[in-house]
């Protein structure tokens, strides 16, 4: 009998699979500093000296319907936002800590806004948590791997409590799930070591989960991380194995099967440069163009992507990021028929391009020119008709004198010459196959 816990992720993760593309927003204390959301590591910065940061954030220019409105336009329909990052600091009226945003001098619940702002524009919400804690008393410091004060005695970790630390994990996650209505998705970050699995008392937590909004579909990182998959793989998953695997800043070679080489739900989550929390010297942003291509080959993976922006001190997406999701959103406007509810194709992967597929109909996306025509590996017996996706525009198969070997192929070209390609990024054509 199918495992109970396969059953209700794959019931569960039904609308995840079909919508494909989301917003990732890396935001809190970190965006001021400017050099990424892991500066308290890298620059072992004591909790006393990050305190000026919670005494200085007050982003005036926060406007999560911009960023809604933004997220919209990119084609994007779910949004995770940090509701805590590694660094402890809440963005949400939590009554387990004063560490808060509603206790900086921007004095709000910043999740209570960015929820409402999101709904308004029909996209569906998630919240990031992490399950690292590096402001908690009770979480390790000295001991820890991670710590901003690893290593260092004059933090040792006699006497911290982690017990008291679940029970407040544990706190704010009910106090989310409880306090802000529907939640579509809970985003948690990241296990290591022995930090993991029951170490977080993950049964009891997802059971808690589960018991306040079942639909909810979370992530594999209470027992993995961006560099591992955990028991999700497998033929019999645990309770906490999550709902999706998270290969992070890469999209696996053939996508993520389990040990039967069947298809799991799986996320790839990419920065747009080279961090997830605002980093003012990074400017190495990737292309529109690549970006369209990453969503295409996760999509034609059987995967999604979750595209991450990094808001700055002010509460504003950075312009650079904000072009691009624009330029996105272009050509998702005129091609998501072979994003949304489009899967691995029965294909396989052409030499042009890739191929995805919803029902009978394949998607071609084309990626490279060829000087003289399309080749598709589908018989032209089993298709009913071919359309340029952008403007839904004829297509008619041709027999070119110079192409020699035709059985099982379908030939044709695009436009008057096959060149230059309608669109650089990626052509789409759409190939409706007959009903068998
Ligand atoms: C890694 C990073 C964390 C980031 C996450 C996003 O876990 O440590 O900063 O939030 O990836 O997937």
């Amino acid at each position: 009998m199918q495992n109970q816990i396969i059953k209700e992720r794959t019931e569960r993760t039904k609308w995840y699979l079909h919508d494909r593309f989301g917003m990732f927003i890396h935001w809190g204390l970190y965006a001021i500093p400017a050099r990424g959301e892991w500066i308290r590591n890298q620059e072992r910065i004591p909790e006393a000296e990050y305190m000026k940061y919670f005494n200085e954030f007050n982003p005036v220019r926060y406007d999560p319907r911009q960023w809604a409105r933004l997220a919209k336009e990119a084609g994007m329909k779910y949004v995770v936002l940090t509701s805590k990052h590694h660094d402890g600091f809440c963005l949400f009226d939590s009554a387990l800590t004063d560490y808060k945003s509603t206790n900086t001098p921007y004095g709000k619940d910043i999740v209570r806004e960015y929820l409402d702002a999101f709904r308004a524009e029909g996209i569906k919400v998630g919240l990031y948590y992490s399950i690292i804690d590096w402001h908690h008393p009770d979480y390790p410091h000295c001991s820890d791997q991670n710590h901003p004060m690893r290593g260092n005695p004059d933090y040792p970790d006699e006497g911290r409590n982690f017990d008291n630390y679940i029970k407040y994990f544990h706190g704010q996650v009910k106090e989310l799930l409880t306090n802000y209505g529907h939640i579509d998705i809970m985003w948690f970050d990241f296990s290591y070591g022995e930090m993991s699995g029951e170490k977080w008392k993950a049964t009891e937590l997802i059971k808690m989960v589960r018991s306040i909004q079942p639909w909810i579909v979370v992530d594999n990182r209470l027992e993995a991380s961006g560099s591992s998959y955990g028991s999700i793989v497998s033929e019999d998953p645990c309770i906490y194995s999550g709902d999706f695997a998270s290969p992070e800043q890469m999209i696996p070679q053939r996508g993520i099967t389990d040990v039967n080489g069947k298809s799991i739900p799986w996320e790839s989550c990419i920065t747009l440069n080279d961090h997830w929390g605002y980093c003012a010297a990074d400017r190495h942003y990737k292309t529109p163009k690549m970006i369209i291509r990453a969503l295409v080959e996760c999509v034609s993976k059987n995967g999604n992507m979750i595209l991450n922006v990094g808001p700055d001190a002010m509460g504003e997406i950075p312009e650079e990021s904000a072009e691009i999701l624009r330029e996105v959103g272009r050509w998702m406007r005129r091609n998501s028929d072979s994003v949304y509810g489009c899967g691995e194709a029965e294909f396989a992967k052409p030499e042009w391009g890739r191929y995805t597929q919803n029902r009978n109909r394949v998607y071609a996306h084309i990626l490279e020119e060829d000087m003289n025509a399309t080749i598709l590996d589908i018989p032209q017996e089993r298709i009913d008709k071919i359309r340029l996706l952008r403007d839904r525009s004829e297509i008619i198969p041709i027999k070119p004198w110079n192409v020699v070997s035709m059985a099982g192929q379908t030939v044709f070209r695009i436009g008057a010459g096959n060149f230059p390609l309608p669109d650089e990024s990626d052509t789409v054509v759409e190939i409706t196959l007959k009903n068998d």
